[in-house]
């Protein structure tokens, strides 16, 4: 047997599977897995979604594999537990699937987000799949006091939270999965092109180009905004894997686990049960080994909006009381006035640039999810005492945002133009 794991990601191309596709199997050095495949619904080639200009030569690597395939259906979640001929059985699952737009309808969550991971998670059961590690996305309204690692202290983000959260407590309860849930704060990171750090960045860049100071709503105060670095993710991921695979499922949840209370409507909830397999009971706690990734920056709203302001050059204030007050009572009247001069500078920012921007997978549009106040906060304490994960990124810095803006620019996806003239 080859000492190396042999890993399937599931998901996530469009969040963290390309940032740890290129950890499992780096562009220079050697690979930590002996084979790797990425499954998702996208074709790669031509792609159909963003992959950023590292991903493909990942793809170029000889024992890496990718498989476009429709993960609803059993069957086809079943033929891509099957290892190519001549490689040893997977040993690590890594699932990164689920719906992250939270617009969607509530049987598309379901299906795409709760159904997929049930599949995933029964046959990986029936393999005997050594690590399955499952993405949790910060689809949670944290409390700023509360410890977060506290499930009393969260509540499920809407609809999508909601399922999201049902998906944890449904791979909980599958007898014998070697199961670790990873929870991560807010994502950012080269390449990576969704979520809220990046559209606060790419506004960040219209109040730069227009030389003004960028304002932000909710108005100063702890507003806990906690960051952690796709590389980060990658890394915890990993080392999740890495640990569940020594020590077994009960030895991980006598050393890491959490309960996990239902946090949605459970009369709604019951009426899923006869309609949805494998819905946790509302009334149940089940118990899941579990850990949280952050940085140690302890950002706030303002820590940010300093931090990206100073990147383009201009500052950041808030909206007065009044405009706060009414963005906390009809945020959604609020939602294309603000956008409106964000998204006239953007574009006019993308048709000056040298070189030319071609259907950029950016944008300075904040829908209402965006907008709307998320207190965000995962501490990683427990990660770094239990596993002894170690932050690669420990801090959020300037360098670190240029990076991103440096690393879309070389593709041609970020404008490169001299600010407004005045
Ligand atoms: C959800 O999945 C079921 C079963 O595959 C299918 O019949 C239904 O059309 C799907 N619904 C949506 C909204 O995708």
């Amino acid at each position: 047997m080859s000492s190396k794991p042999s890993v399937v990601i599931f998901g996530g191309l469009n969040t963290c599977s390309r940032a740890l596709a290129a950890l499992l199997v780096p562009l220079e050095g050697e690979p930590l897995v002996s084979h790797l495949r990425i499954v998702d619904k996208y074709s790669v080639n031509p792609p159909t979604t963003y992959l950023g200009a590292d991903f493909p030569n990942v793809l170029q690597k000889p024992n890496v594999e990718y498989r476009q395939a429709n993960l609803q259906i059993a069957s086809v979640v079943a033929s891509c537990f099957d290892q190519p001929d001549g490689q040893e059985p997977y040993t690590y699952v890594f699932d990164l699937t689920g719906e992250i737009q939270w617009d969607r309808t509530e049987q598309i969550q379901i299906n795409t987000t709760f159904n997929i991971a049930r599949l995933l998670g029964l046959e990986a059961t029936k393999r005997k799949i050594k690590a399955y590690v499952r993405l949790m996305h910060p689809f949670y309204e944290c409390k700023e006091r509360a410890k977060a690692d506290d499930p009393k202290a969260v509540k499920a983000d809407g609809v999508l939270g909601v399922w999201w959260h049902e998906t944890a407590r449904m791979l909980a309860s599958i007898e014998h999965l070697n199961l670790v849930i990873l929870r991560t704060a807010l994502i950012y990171g080269p390449y990576v092109n969704y979520g809220i750090v990046i559209s606060f960045l790419a506004v960040a860049a219209t109040y730069g180009y227009a030389k003004e100071p960028m304002k932000g709503l909710w108005g100063p105060g702890k507003h806990a905004t906690h960051t952690v670095h796709v590389e980060d993710v990658a890394g915890a991921l990993f080392a999740c894997a890495e640990w569940v695979s020594k020590v077994g499922r009960e030895q991980a949840l006598a050393l890491a686990g959490e309960n996990i209370a239902c946090l949605g409507d459970k009369k709604k909830l019951k009426e899923f049960q006869s309609t949805v397999p494998l819905l946790t009971d509302p009334d149940k706690t089940v118990r899941a080994p579990s850990y949280n990734i952050e940085d140690d920056s302890s950002s706030t709203m303002t820590s940010l909006g300093d931090l990206f302001t100073t990147v383009f050059d201009t500052t950041f204030e808030y909206y007065n009381v009044l405009v706060n007050q009414m963005a906390k009572f009809k945020l959604e009247d609020m939602v294309e006035d603000i956008n409106e001069s964000h998204v006239t500078r953007w574009t006019e920012m993308i048709t000056q640039s040298t070189p030319p921007v071609l259907n950029s997978p950016y944008t300075a549009y904040m829908d209402l999810y965006a907008l709307k106040k998320h207190v965000i906060t995962f501490p990683s304490h427990k990660l770094k005492e239990v596993v002894g994960y170690q932050l690669r990124r420990p801090t959020i810095t300037k360098e670190l945002v240029q990076e991103i803006v440096d690393k879309a620019r070389a593709e041609g996806n970020w404008p490169n133009c001299p600010p407004q003239q005045s």
